[in-house]
């Protein structure tokens, strides 16, 4: 292994000055300029509609922003001009909590007839859908055995269709736990290269070194137990305060952040003293909480559309009423003190646990941030600003401003007006590439 790499190295330190004299470098060609106009434009930034805006796109950036007036003067000939007429622009949509590469069918058949080989030859139908309902950009918060990596792999070289993804990989958790496969005979076990379960602080650690080296970009932990596995007491401490620690630590010798699965009223605040950045549910937060996570500037993902379909549709699914009931306890409350702690001044980002519920229903969620507390445009820049804000990416996405990924989705009708037109967008653009149109009548090429 050794020889091999000084060899190589070698060959680049003898070969390679005469193959700079014999090719020069080529200049670059240039990238392709787009202008898309619009009547309405949303800026999350400054929190107002602007009315008659464009952007000059070049390659998949966002060069210029203004008056479409202005930006449509004196236009090189090979610009190629997007007329998306009276529609609303928004910045391309971020969800903070998903689960992309799989998402539930039935409970039996879930668990005991797929395998990761399955997860991974579907999870781009999921990331296409993702992506066609204008969430152009996700942090996945869990995949198995690293089925997100590759599918974030797949997307990001021009394969397949999918939003811009931040992985978290696998997510660890106690044995008995939320990750655990609790409940079920003890002789059953399945096999894998990257298990969820890993307890005390070595265990942790190496299992964040092991995400860290296949390519996780955020850590994801199970501070609390969770509804949708077999252990009781939804809101119980799953991680000791040193296991939480160790875990935030050495995710930070790895430069990674990390995201605490926390329902239970303890297991929140813990997670915030270990220093996570964002909890995740957040169902049982107390008034406590609440000043711990403003004080640490710790942000809130609470995913409050789930409730309602896991009532209506998982029994039909097969989970046993134990999940049911454990639902039932959390469900109702987690959107009281969702809009308790926004209101306090917690930080709250977009995420919604799609995966729990179907992939591409992602926007549902907008309608009940707005039935709980916030204003529409609030609820846009949950999912815009402070999504990309989270995530760690607010100076890429969240924005449509030059240096910006050209990032963006449209729709017909006022989503400050009913914010669940967000539901049905008309135009989804994704680093200048149009995935969706039912805008113009222009032979717009759709990337499939
Ligand atoms: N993944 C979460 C869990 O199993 C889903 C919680 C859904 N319920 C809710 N009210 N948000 O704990």
């Amino acid at each position: 292994m050794k020889y091999r790499v000084c060899f190589a190295f070698l060959c680049c330190v003898v070969v390679s000055p005469f193959l700079a004299a014999q090719s020069p470098t080529p200049s670059p060609t240039p990238l392709p300029l787009i202008l898309v106009k619009a009547a309405h434009w949303v800026d999350p930034v400054a929190g107002v509609v602007r009315d008659n805006q464009a952007i000059l796109i070049e390659g998949d950036k966002v060069k210029q922003v203004g008056a479409a007036a202005d930006l449509s003067k004196g236009l090189a000939p090979d610009v190629r001009v997007i007329d998306l007429g009276n529609a609303t622009v928004l910045p391309g949509l971020i969800d903070c909590h998903t689960h992309v590469t799989a998402q539930p069918e039935n409970y039996y058949e879930d668990i005991f007839r797929k395998s990761p080989i399955d997860v991974a030859t579907t999870s781009h139908i999921y990331a296409r859908r993702t992506l066609l309902a204008g969430f152009t950009t996700i942090r996945n918060v869990g995949a198995v055995e690293f089925t997100d990596i590759a599918l974030r792999t797949a997307i990001d070289t021009g394969k397949i269709p999918g939003p811009r993804m931040l992985c978290a990989a696998v997510p660890l958790g106690s044995t008995g736990g939320h990750v655990d496969l609790t409940g079920f005979s003890p002789y059953l076990e399945f096999k894998t290269v990257a298990p969820a379960v890993a307890n005390g602080p070595e265990q942790i650690r190496e299992a964040v070194r092991r995400n860290v080296k296949y390519g996780a970009d955020w850590i994801k932990i199970m501070a609390s137990a969770g509804v949708l596995s077999e252990e009781e007491a939804v809101g119980a401490p799953q991680y000791s305060q040193e296991e939480m620690k160790a875990a935030v630590d050495e995710a930070a010798l790895w430069g990674r952040k990390v995201a605490a699965h926390a329902h239970g009223t303890e297991a929140i605040k813990m997670a915030v003293r270990a220093g996570v950045a964002s909890i995740e549910h957040g169902s049982l937060i107390d008034d406590e909480g609440i000043r711990l996570m403003k004080e640490h500037g710790t942000w809130l993902v609470a995913d409050i559309y789930n409730d309602d379909y896991i009532l209506t549709e998982y029994t039909r699914l097969g989970y046993p009423q134990k999940i049911i009931d454990k639902e039932r306890l959390v469900g109702r409350l987690q959107r009281e003190n969702f809009r308790k702690a926004f209101q306090a001044g917690v930080k709250c980002a977009f995420g919604t646990d799609a995966g729990v519920y179907p992939h591409g229903w992602n926007a549902k969620q907008f309608a009940k941030l707005v039935e709980w507390g916030m204003t529409p445009m609030q609820a846009i820049q949950s999912a815009t600003t402070s999504a990309a804000d989270l995530i760690g990416w607010k100076t890429k996405v969240g924005q449509l401003a030059p240096g910006y990924f050209a990032d963006l989705v449209a729709v017909k009708g006022d989503p400050l007006k009913d914010v669940s037109v967000l539901e049905k967008l008309d135009f989804v653009m994704k680093g200048g590439g149009i995935y969706k149109n039912g805008l113009t009548n222009d032979p717009l090429t759709v990337i499939e």
